[in-house]
């Protein structure tokens, strides 16, 4: 489950070394214990047979050892000590009120499940720990692995039917996570179609919070993801419990405090429209919930989910063995604002040569090149090259794009049709629907049911004939719009739910498919946005399009919330024309050129329009970016100030692992009053080592020492110019370790 350490973590991964032993059984007491990190995770059989939850948190000495675990007392009959246990995986029978993570109908109308521990096997860092009903034979194993450097564990469910007749799985989580009676706030994130990602944060109060998608898909509405911190919400101090469910199908995270004040965390596959049928001798595998603990705030757990996320979940192309790591993102230029479907060979190739000369890495051609496609109403399906539009091919294009030094990346949206499109007039079976109902279309397109075998092969087919023929490196995979009528007419009515899981399913072995053909190609998962991201689409891509909203602006606080979760490895940004087309906002080309360079940066704008002085200022900032690039993708971040809830100011700062570089970003609002912007305490720097600062865009104050030890920079800050005043002012700073 796990994917080896990368190079990239150097120190961290030496004190592996120190705690050999990452998982124990002391079977005596019938407890399991996981040490990773600074964490400590402890379950065991309680006197009943059921597998409880005993200890999360940080990291416990070796010597201590826990006493075999007790059921919760009866405190009334209305409070079941089943229901009040915390559970690793409880089946609902027996008097569950609380969020089961597992529920059943078995085939003569019995819905009782009660789970006992059965046996265990060990793994790499972790354990296989089954679990079997009372009396029926359906089992459930449970798998579990600790990182070793970040402590985030991995677990995951699969569950076997091993009775004579099916049973249907009507509820099936991937793990639960239980904490112990306290005050906390729980942070989500929520959003919309060009509003992804914003945090909210509320006290966990009695009763549950649903998290969940419905669409099918991941969604802009809601990220697979949590944060529970004790007592109020910080960034740099006190304890903070997080998950990140790796699915990118319909989900639900429950989030609920008992009538005992227990807090249970439940998560998988969404109940909702769900049942999954298991004939004798199948299995159905949950996805996988990542959960990790901080003592350092809500930046610590991103800071953990960042390093995780590179070193054990985004494909490794670069390096073998434990060397292999994701790459920087090439920065790149995208024709999407400047073209939108009016794309050609020749207006292709003129952006490329301007795109080239502003010192972009690779040139990525986006919707409008295939079929008869002119605007959204035809085309997708069709995914030959529009003769009209490129007479000759692909071929004169990606060789110019080539010749001109960068890398050529195309979009496709594979997962979709118009109705207006040959491949629908061939199949209109394809789609998604019930038959004879309405079809329901957005944005003009219907969902192929990637269910379908045959539909699997056409998608794979037609992807694997592209990147054959064209050289072809990257691919935006696009997916505009959500589910509608879900049904999945080839299987038997009481069989056809299963779409919830196996369209996912199809989508990640198309996927796995294409790497395994051509293992350099690279691939964006995008999805009108920021609609698909999550730990399970991120196995098989290498970046994420956060959203459609590209306003300088706005996406300060977009990129803000998508830290929590996300890497800004993965977090692509460009910068696009001014005035804005959403907020119509004008801001100077160094002002979104700084917003954008907060991530994985690249260019969207019409840079056919663009004079000398816009072409130098971007040329000059592309440069200062490959040089930073690393630090700011692949470092620690530092949110120093939000720039939620409308505040006046906003900074970020990022710190190369190895601590010999760090970053900062400065961004002003609209100042009031003549006030200043407030001194940034940094973080994270070598106390004892001196830095030099050096501007990337913009002044400190006079009186800054060009040169100054760790400790002076985080106590004393960084000052900025006293001119550093005004609307939508940015400034940033490289600081490098003498
Ligand atoms: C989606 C994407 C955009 C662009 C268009 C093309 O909205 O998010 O970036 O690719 O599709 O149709």
């Amino acid at each position: 489950m796990l994917k080896s350490l990368s190079c990239l973590l150097g120190i961290a991964a030496s004190a592996m070394f120190a705690f050999p032993q990452s998982a124990t059984f002391d079977s005596a007491a019938k407890v399991f214990r996981l040490d990773g990190g600074n964490v400590t995770y402890v379950f065991g059989v309680n006197s009943r047979g059921e597998l409880q939850q005993m200890y999360w948190g940080g990291r416990l000495a070796t010597g201590d050892h826990f006493a075999q675990p007790q059921p919760m007392r009866e405190v009334a009959s209305f409070d079941p000590s089943y229901s009040t246990t915390p559970q690793e995986y409880a089946g609902w029978g027996a008097g569950l009120f609380v969020e089961p993570a597992l529920k059943v109908t078995f085939a003569d109308g019995n819905r009782d499940l009660v789970l006992h521990y059965e046996s265990y096997s060990e793994k790499p860092n972790g354990f296989d720990v089954v679990l079997k009903d009372i009396q029926r034979d359906v089992r459930v194993t449970l798998h579990y692995a600790i990182d070793p450097e970040t402590g985030i564990l991995a677990r995951s469910a699969t569950i076997e039917n091993h009775e004579q007749q099916p049973i249907t799985i009507e509820q099936a989580a991937a793990a639960a996570w239980a904490l112990p009676r306290g005050h906390y706030t729980l942070n989500y994130l929520t959003g919309r179609w060009a509003g992804e990602w914003t945090l909210n944060q509320e006290e966990i109060r009695p009763g549950a919070r649903i998290i969940e998608s419905r669409r099918g898909s991941t969604s802009h509405q809601a990220n697979p993801w949590f944060a529970v911190q004790s007592g109020e919400p910080s960034e740099n101090h006190g304890e903070v419990w997080f998950g990140a469910l790796a699915w990118s199908g319909s989900w639900r995270i429950t989030v609920e405090q008992d009538q005992l004040d227990a807090v249970r965390i439940t998560g998988g596959f969404n109940p909702f429209d769900f049942g999954y049928v298991l004939k004798p001798g199948q299995s159905l595998e949950a996805p996988v919930f990542y959960g990790g603990y901080s003592d350092h705030g809500l930046g610590g757990a991103s800071r953990l989910l960042h390093h995780f996320e590179v070193a054990n979940i985004l494909p490794h192309r670069i390096g073998t063995g434990d060397q292999a790591h994701p790459k920087p993102r090439p920065v790149i230029y995208n024709s999407w604002e400047a073209t939108e479907f009016n794309v050609n060979e020749a207006g292709q190739i003129a952006l490329a040569e301007k795109a080239a000369a502003l010192g972009v890495d690779r040139f990525v051609m986006d919707d409008g090149w295939f079929g008869q496609r002119k605007d959204d109403h035809a085309g997708l399906g069709d995914w030959c090259v529009n003769p009209q539009k490129f007479p000759h091919g692909l071929k004169p294009l990606i060789d110019k794009v080539h010749s001109l030094g960068m890398d050529f990346g195309l979009w496709v949206e594979p997962e979709m049709v118009n109705p207006d499109s040959d491949l629908y007039r061939k199949h209109p079976d394809w789609v998604l629907n019930f038959p004879g109902r309405p079809r329901s279309e957005e944005r003009n397109q219907l969902v192929l049911n990637l269910a379908r075998p045959d539909v699997h092969d056409y998608v794979l087919g037609f992807l694997d004939k592209l990147l054959t023929e064209n050289d072809i490196a990257f691919l935006k995979w696009d997916y505009n719009r959500n589910w509608s009528e879900p049904g999945w007419d080839q299987l038997p009515p009481t069989e056809q739910k299963a779409i919830y899981v196996e369209y996912t399913r199809s989508l990640y072995s198309i996927l796995a498919e294409l790497e395994r053909r051509h293992p350099k190609v690279e691939i964006e998962s995008c999805s009108g946005g920021g609609g698909r991201v999550d730990l399970g689409i991120l196995k098989y891509t290498d970046e994420v399009w956060p959203s459609d909203n590209t306003d300088p602006f706005d996406r300060l606080t977009q990129q803000d919330g998508f830290t929590y979760p996300y890497t800004p490895q993965i977090m692509m940004a460009w910068v696009t024309d001014s005035p804005h087309w959403l907020n119509h906002r004008a801001t100077s080309l160094t002002y979104r050129m700084l917003s954008s360079m907060q991530g994985s940066l690249g260019i969207g704008a019409n840079i056919d329009k663009w004079n000398d002085e816009e072409t130098a200022t971007a040329k000059r900032l592309i440069a200062a970016y490959h040089k930073v690039q690393p630090t700011i993708v692949q470092g620690d971040l530092y949110r120093l100030i939000s720039p939620r809830n409308g505040s006046e100011f906003s900074a970020t700062q990022t710190v190369s692992r190895d601590k010999r570089q760090s970053v900062v970003f400065a961004f002003i609002h609209s100042t009031q009053e003549q006030r200043g912007f407030p001194i940034l305490k940094l973080k994270g720097l070598d106390p004892q080592a001196q830095y030099a600062l050096t501007p990337i865009e913009g002044k400190a104050w006079a009186g800054t020492p060009e040169v100054a030890s760790g400790d002076w920079w985080m106590n004393h800050g960084l000052e900025m110019d006293d001119d550093f005043r005004g609307d939508f002012k940015a400034a940033a700073f490289e600081l490098d370790r003498r």
